[in-house]
């Protein structure tokens, strides 16, 4: 396990630092020539409503509980725009709004969101994890097929400039990361003491020997 970074749900009190770590990734992306995500400053509303339902989640050093190092967002909801009707019928985790921290970039910490993510579908018996992906962005192609995620297809529309379609099947993989999914606070558990919890000390545990490290097929 690593020790230095946990990942759980976003609090409504991460908003501003999550929205705060995108637009700094879409500035980075803009100084790399990237007109991926334009309307960045546009998804307060989306991601308040994406964390109350809890499927935004931030990968938090494990001493600061509330330093954000990275975000996912986790959804069952098939965008009709990319997937078609054979591949609704079955039960998939959708990624979207992943991103690290430029401060924290290099660091292999989207992998590591990354594979927890596929850890959580496959825990979850739910049998593919899936994501579109900028159609221009052709590095981070590259970055996910590196990876073991496999071309679905590409979907040119002329109204959605994402649509490079990517899967992975949700194995059990060593996910590297402790997931805290009890905070004891928030929409869903009023009442709790967030810096409580913030400052409990989690000392990562190793995964159950039942769970085998297997490599992503390429
Ligand atoms: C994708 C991401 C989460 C990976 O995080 P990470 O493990 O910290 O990896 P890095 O930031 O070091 O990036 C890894 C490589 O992918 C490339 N890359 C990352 N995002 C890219 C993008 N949107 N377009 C093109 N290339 C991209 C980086 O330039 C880097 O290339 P290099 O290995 O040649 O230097 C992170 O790069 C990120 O936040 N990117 C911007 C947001 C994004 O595109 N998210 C994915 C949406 S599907």
């Amino acid at each position: 396990m690593n020790p230095d970074y946990v990942i759980r749900p976003a609090l409504e009190s991460d908003l501003g630092e999550i929205m705060v770590l995108l637009e700094d990734r879409v500035a980075w992306l803009r100084d790399h020539g990237s007109d991926q995500w334009p309307n960045v400053g546009e998804w307060r509303p989306v991601l308040q409503y994406l964390i109350r339902r809890r499927h935004t989640w931030v990968l938090v050093t494990n001493d600061r509980r509330d330093e954000i190092a990275g975000t996912i967002t986790l959804t069952r909801d098939p965008e009709f725009d990319f997937w078609n009707a054979r591949e609704r019928a079955r039960p998939a985790l959708y990624v979207s709004k992943l991103a690290t921290a430029v401060s924290y970039g290099g660091l292999g910490l989207g992998e590591l969101i990354l594979d927890w993510a596929v850890d959580r579908a496959a825990r979850l018996k739910i049998k593919h994890v899936r994501l579109d992906v900028w159609r221009a962005s052709e590095g981070l192609h590259q970055y996910y097929e590196k990876r073991g995620w496999r071309h679905v297809r590409t979907v040119p529309l002329g109204h959605r400039r994402s649509g490079t379609l990517f899967e992975r099947s949700a194995v059990r993989v060593r996910p590297n990361l402790t997931e805290i999914d009890d905070p004891p606070f928030g929409r869903h558990r009023p009442g709790g003491d967030r810096r409580q919890w913030l400052a409990r000390k989690i000392v990562p545990t190793t995964p159950p020997s039942a769970v085998r490290h297997r490599q992503p097929a390429h």
